[in-house]
């Protein structure tokens, strides 16, 4: 297959309730997330889908139950399975969570958290490397939400997720709401989290909604994109000099023009990140003149750079 392409655009998770819009107006989106589970075992009508879909625009994978924290053994007949449909979609590449999804053979159908150990990380580098090995391509992971953490950890999770990546040779699927979920449940500071990772190693970005029931905040994907996460992607694309952008909306799920007046809106924040940037790079360089101290544009200046 092609070498990926690492900065695809602005992308939608493809939900089958959207399908007749996306056949019939075939929407000026510039590529599509799926979740693998859904196709990997089906030749029916939702790979039917997928594969008209597939020669329209390019595919991303995104899987929930690799279960690459487990103690039990890798699935081979799924990674055997998954590597068929990455290569049947032509999919840029492959991304799955940083967490355990059972064991001892049961699924809870949730992505669990790890604990941040030594034992923990040599542990996940391995498989990763098994899994990689037989998909032939780089695995990309993302970090998850999480409501409880290990007191066995020892160190904070965007150390382990760089050392993971340094290890592994593995890539990040960054989604910056489950760093802001994450580090209200946790008090954390989710900057510190943005500045800490290995931003070279960013294939990808999620937004997503959230519900925030004040005392902790639960990632129901069922909702619009918060203004501090909003500001954190801000960041997260400051740092990162960009990366794919994908909008997931999985519950409560509204019309397809809905969703996609979302993901228009990251890259309209983006677009005047930028146009800040070009505003404030020739005042900043002015205010380097010897006897000159370096300020901030008039508020008026910024008011209108400002995402709204
Ligand atoms: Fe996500």
């Amino acid at each position: 297959m092609s070498p990926p392409t690492h900065h695809l655009g602005y992308g939608l998770g493809l939900r089958s309730v959207h399908y007749p819009h996306i056949l019939q107006h075939t929407p000026d989106v510039d590529w599509f997330e799926i979740i693998s589970e859904n196709y990997m075992d089906s030749r029916g009508r939702p790979r039917y889908v997928l594969d008209q879909i597939a020669e329209r625009y390019p595919i991303v994978m995104h899987g929930v139950s690799m279960s690459i924290g487990s103690s039990d053994p890798l699935d081979l007949d799924y990674l055997r399975k998954l590597k068929a449909l990455a290569d049947g979609v032509k999919a840029r590449w492959v991304s799955d969570h940083v967490c355990w999804t059972g064991i001892a053979g049961l699924n809870t159908h949730d992505l669990l958290p790890m604990p941040y150990h030594e034992a923990s990380l040599r542990h996940v580098v391995e498989r990763v490397r098994t899994v990689q090995d037989i998909l032939e391509r780089p695995l990309v992971l993302e970090n998850p939400s999480s409501y409880v953490g290990f007191t066995g950890s020892t160190m904070p999770e965007w150390e382990f997720l760089t050392r993971l990546c340094d290890s592994a040779g593995c890539e990040l699927l960054l989604d910056v709401n489950n760093v802001y979920v994450s580090s209200v449940n946790h008090d954390f500071d989710p900057e510190e989290f943005l500045r800490s990772i290995p931003c070279d190693r960013v294939r990808q970005f999620h937004l997503a909604g959230h519900l925030d029931c004040g005392t902790h905040i639960i990632d129901t994907h069922d909702d619009h994109v918060v203004d501090r996460v909003w500001s954190l992607y801000r960041l997260a694309h400051e740092l990162t000099g960009g990366a794919a952008t994908l909008l997931e909306w999985d519950a409560k799920i509204p019309a397809f023009p809905v969703v996609h007046a979302e993901v228009l809106k990251a890259k309209d924040v983006i677009a005047h990140r930028l146009a800040l940037h070009e505003t404030l790079a020739p005042l900043e360089t002015h205010a380097t003149r010897p006897g000159e101290s370096a300020s901030l544009p008039h508020p008026a200046t910024r008011i209108a750079v400002e995402v709204e």
